[in-house]
């Protein structure tokens, strides 16, 4: 039943006309600064010359966050990955949540960690993006529900790439080992599987060395916010992240030209998040960044596709 809403719901967005917008926007280079990220969508995912476009919680700048219909528009967007932020139910059901708190996306009250996974589902998360955005509002998205790791794994497959988030690992015991078993159960470890088809992120290293620990194939990237300071990295630091993660993701407005080299000349790919200004998306790709974060991934995806086609 839930399949056939989905793909009712599907076809209904098609028709809308807001899946991939375009711009005419012809950008300058069609390498970033560094020369080395060639800005196509051919190399391994984890290669440091190709370039990741990450949907920020799925289409999040058209659609309510983290639900299949916003993963849905990235997919169709063009997106590489497919974001997906991790909360746990009381009873050990792993959900597509990005706060630890109910309210914001649904009005009710509550932490996640004490409803169990029918409740989670009894409620509805998007009828506050149609009230924040009248311009993109659409019946259907008020009757749109939580989706579990599961269902996210089970509708997208093997056709889609997923950067996985453990949020506030610290207050859900056996996150790591849950979705571990969730991963093999959708048969997305192991050496069958493209190199970076999934990744693990977290501000939590611990997490990431638990992950580390049991599944050594799966990249991690660590993530850091220098909140209103600039983003510094010592060499100790890096070489202590090197040590286990293949990358960093970091807050967009602390970064600088110089701490974006470091970085690359360490060997670690770099995905800024959340950047969805055109301007922004100009700058950290001259600056060689190996990917970006956003909730417009047809923003970033036409300024990609104008650099490509840029004659050499
Ligand atoms: O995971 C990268 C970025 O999403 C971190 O910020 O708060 O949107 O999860 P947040
Ligand atoms: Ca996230």
């Amino acid at each position: 039943m839930k399949i056939r809403i989905f793909i009712v719901l599907l076809i209904f967005l098609a028709s809308c006309g807001h899946i991939g917008e375009t711009s005419t926007e012809v950008v300058t280079e069609k390498y970033n600064q560094a020369g080395e990220v060639a800005l196509d969508r051919d190399g391994a995912l984890l290669s440091e010359t190709r370039f990741l476009n990450i949907a920020h919680r799925g289409a999040s700048g058209h659609a309510p966050e983290h639900t299949l219909v916003s993963y849905q528009m990235g997919e169709e967007m063009n997106a590489d990955y497919i974001e997906v932020d991790l909360q746990m139910t009381n009873d050990g059901t792993l959900v597509a949540l990005h706060d630890e708190d109910i309210s914001r996306t649904s009005g009710k009250e509550g932490a996640v960690k004490d409803f169990d996974i029918d409740e989670i589902k009894a409620i509805e998360v998007g009828s506050w993006f149609n009230e924040e955005n009248p311009d993109l509002a659409k019946p259907i998205f008020n009757q749109i529900e939580v989706p579990t790791l599961d269902e996210v794994l089970e509708t997208f497959g093997h056709d889609a790439n997923y950067y996985i988030e453990t949020k506030s690992p610290e207050i859900y015991p056996g996150m790591v080992e849950e979705l571990l078993e969730v991963l093999h159960r959708h048969e997305l470890i192991g050496e069958d599987i493209p190199e970076g088809q999934v990744i693990i992120q977290s501000f939590d290293k611990s997490s990431l060395l638990e992950v580390k620990d049991h599944e050594p194939s799966i990249p991690l990237i660590k993530l850091l916010n220098y909140r209103d300071e600039e983003a510094v990295l010592s060499e100790e630091e890096l070489d202590e992240i090197k040590g286990y993660a293949v990358g960093i993701g970091v807050n967009h407005a602390s970064l600088t030209k110089e701490f974006v080299e470091k970085v690359r000349r360490e060997g670690l790919l770099i995905h800024p998040y959340t950047v969805n200004e055109k301007d922004d998306m100009e700058r950290l790709i001259s600056w060689g960044v190996t990917g970006i974060f956003t909730d417009y991934p047809d923003r970033l995806e036409t300024m990609l596709e104008n650099y490509r086609s840029r004659e050499d």
